[in-house]
Protein backbone atom coordinates (compact mmCIF):
# COMPACT_ATOMS: atom_id res chain seq x y z
CA UNK A 1 0.00 0.00 0.00
CA UNK A 2 1.69 3.20 -0.90
CA UNK A 3 2.30 6.32 1.71
CA UNK A 4 1.11 9.19 -0.90
CA UNK A 5 -1.95 11.22 0.33
CA UNK A 6 -3.93 9.71 -2.55
CA UNK A 7 -3.69 5.83 -2.45
CA UNK A 8 -3.75 6.48 0.99
CA UNK A 9 -6.94 4.85 2.99
CA UNK A 10 -8.99 7.06 4.96
CA UNK A 11 -8.05 4.51 7.34
CA UNK A 12 -4.66 4.85 7.25
CA UNK A 13 -5.09 8.47 7.43
CA UNK A 14 -6.78 9.19 10.49
CA UNK A 15 -3.96 6.58 11.95
CA UNK A 16 -1.50 9.02 10.74
CA UNK A 17 -3.05 12.12 11.93
CA UNK A 18 -3.66 10.24 15.44
CA UNK A 19 -0.39 8.42 15.39
CA UNK A 20 1.09 9.99 18.92
CA UNK A 21 -2.59 9.77 20.82
CA UNK A 22 -2.43 5.96 19.31
CA UNK A 23 0.89 5.07 20.41
CA UNK A 24 -0.06 6.09 24.26
CA UNK A 25 -3.39 4.54 23.40
CA UNK A 26 -1.46 0.90 22.51
CA UNK A 27 0.88 1.27 25.65
CA UNK A 28 -2.14 1.55 27.89
CA UNK A 29 -3.27 -1.43 26.53
CA UNK A 30 -0.48 -3.33 26.69
CA UNK A 31 0.50 -2.26 30.23
CA UNK A 32 -3.26 -2.94 31.15
CA UNK A 33 -3.92 -6.61 29.49
CA UNK A 34 -1.05 -8.32 31.40
CA UNK A 35 -1.50 -9.84 34.41
CA UNK A 36 1.22 -10.74 37.35
CA UNK A 37 -0.96 -13.69 38.88
CA UNK A 38 -1.81 -15.69 35.87
CA UNK A 39 0.25 -16.10 33.16
CA UNK A 40 -2.32 -17.49 30.51
CA UNK A 41 -4.06 -13.92 30.48
CA UNK A 42 -0.55 -12.14 28.95
CA UNK A 43 -0.56 -15.25 26.20
CA UNK A 44 -3.86 -15.11 25.01
CA UNK A 45 -4.18 -11.40 24.84
CA UNK A 46 -0.66 -10.94 22.96
CA UNK A 47 -1.78 -13.43 21.11
CA UNK A 48 -4.76 -11.19 19.74
CA UNK A 49 -3.32 -8.08 20.50
CA UNK A 50 -0.26 -8.02 18.75
CA UNK A 51 -1.66 -9.54 15.36
CA UNK A 52 -3.01 -5.80 15.11
CA UNK A 53 -6.65 -5.07 14.30
CA UNK A 54 -7.64 -2.03 12.43
CA UNK A 55 -8.21 0.08 15.89
CA UNK A 56 -11.34 1.32 14.57
CA UNK A 57 -13.23 2.22 17.52
CA UNK A 58 -10.73 3.98 19.61
CA UNK A 59 -9.52 5.89 16.57
CA UNK A 60 -12.77 7.03 16.83
CA UNK A 61 -12.83 7.74 20.01
CA UNK A 62 -9.78 10.11 19.69
CA UNK A 63 -11.07 11.69 16.60
CA UNK A 64 -14.43 12.43 18.57
CA UNK A 65 -12.44 14.13 21.52
CA UNK A 66 -10.06 15.93 19.64
CA UNK A 67 -12.33 17.30 16.80
CA UNK A 68 -14.29 18.87 20.09
CA UNK A 69 -11.38 20.56 20.85
CA UNK A 70 -10.46 18.23 23.73
CA UNK A 71 -7.13 19.08 25.39
CA UNK A 72 -6.68 16.19 28.05
CA UNK A 73 -5.95 13.03 28.49
CA UNK A 74 -9.04 11.16 29.57
CA UNK A 75 -9.67 10.37 25.61
CA UNK A 76 -6.45 7.49 25.96
CA UNK A 77 -7.97 5.94 28.35
CA UNK A 78 -11.25 5.80 26.96
CA UNK A 79 -9.74 4.55 23.69
CA UNK A 80 -8.67 1.39 25.20
CA UNK A 81 -11.61 0.62 27.28
CA UNK A 82 -13.20 0.88 23.90
CA UNK A 83 -10.59 -1.43 22.64
CA UNK A 84 -10.51 -3.37 25.58
CA UNK A 85 -14.66 -3.93 25.00
CA UNK A 86 -14.14 -5.24 21.57
CA UNK A 87 -11.45 -7.37 22.24
CA UNK A 88 -13.57 -9.29 24.87
CA UNK A 89 -16.61 -9.44 22.91
CA UNK A 90 -13.68 -10.96 20.01
CA UNK A 91 -12.41 -13.53 22.25
CA UNK A 92 -16.30 -14.14 23.56
CA UNK A 93 -17.18 -13.79 19.77
CA UNK A 94 -15.33 -16.43 18.64
CA UNK A 95 -16.43 -19.26 21.10
CA UNK A 96 -19.73 -18.78 20.07
CA UNK A 97 -19.25 -18.86 16.21
CA UNK A 98 -16.87 -21.96 16.64
CA UNK A 99 -14.91 -19.57 14.37
CA UNK A 100 -11.16 -20.78 13.64
CA UNK A 101 -9.27 -17.91 12.45
CA UNK A 102 -9.01 -14.00 13.63
CA UNK A 103 -6.96 -10.93 12.42
CA UNK A 104 -4.87 -13.78 10.35
CA UNK A 105 -3.97 -16.32 12.95
CA UNK A 106 -5.94 -19.12 14.54
CA UNK A 107 -8.26 -18.40 17.52
CA UNK A 108 -7.50 -18.24 21.08
CA UNK A 109 -10.49 -21.16 21.16
CA UNK A 110 -8.11 -23.18 19.02
CA UNK A 111 -4.80 -22.54 20.10
CA UNK A 112 -5.66 -22.78 23.55
CA UNK A 113 -9.36 -23.59 24.63
CA UNK A 114 -13.01 -22.24 24.83
CA UNK A 115 -12.51 -21.67 28.63
CA UNK A 116 -9.45 -20.06 28.33
CA UNK A 117 -11.31 -17.40 26.11
CA UNK A 118 -13.98 -17.28 27.38
CA UNK A 119 -12.28 -15.97 31.13
CA UNK A 120 -9.41 -14.20 29.55
CA UNK A 121 -12.63 -12.16 27.58
CA UNK A 122 -14.24 -11.43 31.01
CA UNK A 123 -10.52 -10.19 32.65
CA UNK A 124 -10.73 -7.78 29.46
CA UNK A 125 -14.30 -6.27 30.40
CA UNK A 126 -13.43 -5.92 33.78
CA UNK A 127 -10.07 -4.33 32.87
CA UNK A 128 -11.92 -1.67 30.60
CA UNK A 129 -13.81 -0.75 33.68
CA UNK A 130 -11.04 0.16 35.71
CA UNK A 131 -9.59 1.69 32.73
CA UNK A 132 -12.78 4.17 32.19
CA UNK A 133 -13.72 4.43 36.10
CA UNK A 134 -10.05 6.32 36.06
CA UNK A 135 -12.01 9.10 33.85
CA UNK A 136 -14.05 9.90 36.94
CA UNK A 137 -16.81 10.43 34.36
CA UNK A 138 -20.12 9.03 35.76
CA UNK A 139 -21.69 9.87 31.96
CA UNK A 140 -18.93 8.36 30.33
CA UNK A 141 -19.20 4.90 32.74
CA UNK A 142 -22.90 5.39 31.90
CA UNK A 143 -22.61 5.02 28.09
CA UNK A 144 -20.65 2.45 27.93
CA UNK A 145 -22.15 0.31 30.46
CA UNK A 146 -25.03 0.62 28.50
CA UNK A 147 -23.18 -0.34 25.69
CA UNK A 148 -21.57 -3.44 26.67
CA UNK A 149 -24.85 -4.57 28.06
CA UNK A 150 -26.37 -3.76 24.54
CA UNK A 151 -23.96 -5.72 22.78
CA UNK A 152 -24.44 -8.71 24.71
CA UNK A 153 -28.48 -8.21 24.24
CA UNK A 154 -27.74 -8.76 20.52
CA UNK A 155 -25.55 -11.34 20.62
CA UNK A 156 -28.25 -13.37 22.42
CA UNK A 157 -30.74 -12.23 19.90
CA UNK A 158 -28.78 -13.65 17.16
CA UNK A 159 -28.57 -16.74 18.42
CA UNK A 160 -32.26 -17.07 18.84
CA UNK A 161 -32.54 -15.80 15.72
CA UNK A 162 -30.18 -17.83 13.94
CA UNK A 163 -32.01 -21.02 11.74
CA UNK A 164 -34.95 -19.10 11.93
CA UNK A 165 -36.36 -18.42 8.20
CA UNK A 166 -38.75 -16.02 9.50
CA UNK A 167 -36.44 -13.56 10.47
CA UNK A 168 -36.42 -10.25 9.28
CA UNK A 169 -34.81 -6.94 8.33
CA UNK A 170 -36.24 -5.30 11.29
CA UNK A 171 -34.95 -8.14 13.53
CA UNK A 172 -31.59 -8.05 11.63
CA UNK A 173 -31.36 -4.14 12.43
CA UNK A 174 -31.57 -4.96 15.82
CA UNK A 175 -28.64 -7.52 16.21
CA UNK A 176 -26.27 -5.27 14.52
CA UNK A 177 -27.13 -2.20 16.35
CA UNK A 178 -26.50 -4.32 19.20
CA UNK A 179 -23.94 -6.27 19.11
CA UNK A 180 -21.69 -3.90 16.99
CA UNK A 181 -22.82 -0.01 16.19
CA UNK A 182 -23.73 -0.16 20.17
CA UNK A 183 -19.83 -0.21 20.30
CA UNK A 184 -19.23 2.55 17.50
CA UNK A 185 -21.63 4.95 19.03
CA UNK A 186 -20.19 4.67 22.55
CA UNK A 187 -16.60 5.39 21.07
CA UNK A 188 -18.12 8.44 19.51
CA UNK A 189 -20.36 9.49 21.98
CA UNK A 190 -17.60 9.12 24.86
CA UNK A 191 -15.09 11.42 22.33
CA UNK A 192 -17.77 14.08 22.18
CA UNK A 193 -19.00 13.74 26.08
CA UNK A 194 -15.50 14.36 27.51
CA UNK A 195 -13.96 16.45 25.18
CA UNK A 196 -17.33 18.35 26.74
CA UNK A 197 -19.03 19.25 23.89
CA UNK A 198 -22.59 20.64 23.26
CA UNK A 199 -25.52 18.40 23.75
CA UNK A 200 -26.11 18.69 19.45
CA UNK A 201 -22.55 17.87 18.88
CA UNK A 202 -22.49 14.69 21.06
CA UNK A 203 -26.24 13.86 19.89
CA UNK A 204 -24.41 14.05 16.41
CA UNK A 205 -21.81 11.92 17.28
CA UNK A 206 -24.01 9.67 18.60
CA UNK A 207 -26.03 9.22 15.38
CA UNK A 208 -22.84 8.99 13.24
CA UNK A 209 -21.37 6.20 15.00
CA UNK A 210 -24.84 4.26 15.15
CA UNK A 211 -25.31 4.58 11.13
CA UNK A 212 -21.20 4.02 10.45
CA UNK A 213 -21.39 0.77 12.54
CA UNK A 214 -24.59 -0.54 10.92
CA UNK A 215 -22.80 0.03 7.38
CA UNK A 216 -19.61 -1.94 9.07
CA UNK A 217 -21.69 -4.70 10.10
CA UNK A 218 -23.58 -5.18 6.70
CA UNK A 219 -20.60 -4.62 4.54
CA UNK A 220 -18.72 -7.46 7.51
CA UNK A 221 -21.62 -9.75 6.66
CA UNK A 222 -21.00 -10.00 2.86
CA UNK A 223 -17.36 -10.19 3.38
CA UNK A 224 -18.57 -13.33 4.85
CA UNK A 225 -19.81 -14.52 1.57
CA UNK A 226 -17.99 -13.06 -1.06
CA UNK A 227 -14.54 -12.11 0.63
CA UNK A 228 -11.40 -13.58 0.79
CA UNK A 229 -10.20 -15.12 3.98
CA UNK A 230 -6.54 -14.09 3.25
CA UNK A 231 -7.77 -10.28 2.84
CA UNK A 232 -10.42 -10.23 5.78
CA UNK A 233 -8.16 -12.47 8.43
CA UNK A 234 -10.95 -14.79 9.00
CA UNK A 235 -12.38 -17.54 7.62
CA UNK A 236 -15.56 -17.08 5.05
CA UNK A 237 -18.39 -18.84 5.45
CA UNK A 238 -18.54 -19.31 8.99
CA UNK A 239 -22.36 -17.63 9.19
CA UNK A 240 -23.71 -19.80 6.45
CA UNK A 241 -22.48 -22.40 8.61
CA UNK A 242 -23.37 -21.40 11.60
CA UNK A 243 -27.07 -20.80 10.30
CA UNK A 244 -27.08 -17.04 10.39
CA UNK A 245 -29.71 -15.49 8.87
CA UNK A 246 -27.51 -12.22 7.64
CA UNK A 247 -29.25 -9.48 5.36
CA UNK A 248 -28.39 -10.82 2.11
CA UNK A 249 -29.81 -14.25 2.85
CA UNK A 250 -32.96 -12.47 4.62
CA UNK A 251 -33.61 -10.88 1.27
CA UNK A 252 -33.03 -14.14 -0.97
CA UNK A 253 -35.32 -16.16 1.53
CA UNK A 254 -37.64 -13.37 1.05
CA UNK A 255 -37.54 -13.60 -3.10
CA UNK A 256 -36.86 -17.49 -2.63
CA UNK A 257 -38.70 -19.74 -5.56
CA UNK A 258 -40.36 -22.86 -3.96
CA UNK A 259 -36.85 -24.75 -5.05
CA UNK A 260 -34.49 -22.21 -3.38
CA UNK A 261 -36.72 -22.75 -0.26
CA UNK A 262 -36.75 -26.10 -0.08
CA UNK A 263 -32.73 -25.60 0.04
CA UNK A 264 -32.82 -22.81 2.40
CA UNK A 265 -34.75 -25.23 4.76
CA UNK A 266 -32.28 -27.62 4.55
CA UNK A 267 -29.14 -26.07 5.15
CA UNK A 268 -30.15 -23.23 7.98
CA UNK A 269 -33.25 -24.82 9.35
CA UNK A 270 -32.24 -28.27 9.36
CA UNK A 271 -28.58 -27.91 9.23
CA UNK A 272 -28.04 -30.65 6.92
CA UNK A 273 -24.79 -29.16 5.35
CA UNK A 274 -23.01 -30.67 2.01
CA UNK A 275 -20.05 -30.33 0.26
CA UNK A 276 -20.80 -27.39 -2.40
CA UNK A 277 -23.67 -25.80 -0.37
CA UNK A 278 -22.02 -22.69 0.32
CA UNK A 279 -21.59 -22.28 -3.51
CA UNK A 280 -24.80 -22.46 -4.45
CA UNK A 281 -25.80 -20.37 -1.28
CA UNK A 282 -23.81 -17.79 -3.08
CA UNK A 283 -25.29 -18.47 -6.49
CA UNK A 284 -28.67 -17.97 -5.02
CA UNK A 285 -27.04 -14.70 -3.11
CA UNK A 286 -26.02 -13.41 -6.68
CA UNK A 287 -29.19 -14.32 -8.85
CA UNK A 288 -31.67 -12.25 -6.80
CA UNK A 289 -28.59 -9.47 -6.60
CA UNK A 290 -29.44 -9.71 -2.90
CA UNK A 291 -25.69 -9.19 -2.02
CA UNK A 292 -26.12 -5.74 -4.31
CA UNK A 293 -28.77 -4.88 -2.34
CA UNK A 294 -27.60 -5.33 1.22
CA UNK A 295 -24.59 -3.51 0.00
CA UNK A 296 -27.07 -0.33 -1.15
CA UNK A 297 -28.07 -0.48 2.36
CA UNK A 298 -24.63 -0.36 3.42
CA UNK A 299 -24.15 2.67 1.62
CA UNK A 300 -27.49 4.27 2.43
CA UNK A 301 -26.04 4.12 6.50
CA UNK A 302 -22.87 5.67 5.30
CA UNK A 303 -24.57 8.28 3.88
CA UNK A 304 -26.66 8.49 7.05
CA UNK A 305 -23.18 8.37 9.09
CA UNK A 306 -21.83 11.50 7.15
CA UNK A 307 -24.67 13.73 6.94
CA UNK A 308 -24.49 13.58 11.01
CA UNK A 309 -20.98 15.11 10.58
CA UNK A 310 -22.77 18.32 9.71
CA UNK A 311 -23.69 19.44 13.14
CA UNK A 312 -19.94 19.04 14.21
CA UNK A 313 -17.31 21.39 13.51
CA UNK A 314 -15.31 21.84 10.47
CA UNK A 315 -12.11 19.96 10.97
CA UNK A 316 -9.69 17.91 9.19
CA UNK A 317 -10.85 14.90 11.22
CA UNK A 318 -14.30 16.21 10.58
CA UNK A 319 -13.30 15.02 6.64
CA UNK A 320 -11.67 11.83 7.61
CA UNK A 321 -14.81 10.89 9.24
CA UNK A 322 -16.90 11.30 6.14
CA UNK A 323 -14.21 9.06 3.88
CA UNK A 324 -13.99 6.40 6.72
CA UNK A 325 -18.01 6.08 6.11
CA UNK A 326 -16.83 5.26 2.82
CA UNK A 327 -14.06 3.53 3.28
CA UNK A 328 -16.18 1.23 5.50
CA UNK A 329 -18.58 0.48 2.46
CA UNK A 330 -15.51 -0.35 -0.09
CA UNK A 331 -13.65 -2.58 2.55
CA UNK A 332 -12.25 -5.76 1.69
CA UNK A 333 -10.59 -6.58 4.92
C1 LIG B 1 -14.75 -7.39 13.96
O1 LIG B 1 -14.45 -6.03 14.00
C2 LIG B 1 -16.06 -7.61 14.63
C3 LIG B 1 -17.19 -7.00 13.91
C4 LIG B 1 -17.96 -6.11 14.43
C5 LIG B 1 -17.48 -7.44 12.55
P1 LIG B 1 -13.19 -5.43 13.24
O2 LIG B 1 -13.21 -5.82 11.80
O3 LIG B 1 -13.11 -3.98 13.54
O4 LIG B 1 -12.00 -6.20 13.96
P2 LIG B 1 -10.45 -5.86 14.06
O5 LIG B 1 -10.28 -5.18 15.39
O6 LIG B 1 -10.06 -4.98 12.91
O7 LIG B 1 -9.78 -7.19 14.02
C1 LIG C 1 -19.26 -9.23 15.54
O1 LIG C 1 -19.91 -10.39 15.31
C2 LIG C 1 -19.81 -8.53 16.77
C3 LIG C 1 -19.16 -8.89 18.02
C4 LIG C 1 -17.97 -9.41 18.11
C5 LIG C 1 -19.89 -8.62 19.24
P1 LIG C 1 -19.57 -11.34 14.08
O2 LIG C 1 -19.54 -12.72 14.58
O3 LIG C 1 -20.49 -11.02 12.97
O4 LIG C 1 -18.13 -10.84 13.65
P2 LIG C 1 -16.90 -11.65 13.05
O5 LIG C 1 -17.21 -11.85 11.60
O6 LIG C 1 -16.75 -12.90 13.83
O7 LIG C 1 -15.73 -10.70 13.21
MG1 LIG D 1 -18.03 -14.10 14.74
MG1 LIG E 1 -20.77 -13.55 16.05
Amino acid sequence: MGLDETTQKPHDRLSSYLAGDMERVNGLIRTRMASEHAPRIPEVTAHLVEAGGKRLRPMLTLAAARMCGYGGDHHIRLAATVEFIHTATLLHDDVVDASAQRRGRPTANLLWDNKSSVLVGDYLFSRSFQLMVETGSLRVLDILSNASATIAEGEVLQLSAAQDLRTDEATYLKVVRGKTAALFSAATEVGGVIAGAAEDQVRALFTYGDALGIAFQIVDDLLDYGGSSATIGKNTGDDFRERKLTLPVIKAVAAASPEEMAFWRRVIEKGDQRDGDLDHAMQILNHHGSMTAARDEAIGWAVKAKSALSFLPAHELRDMLADLADFVVTRIR
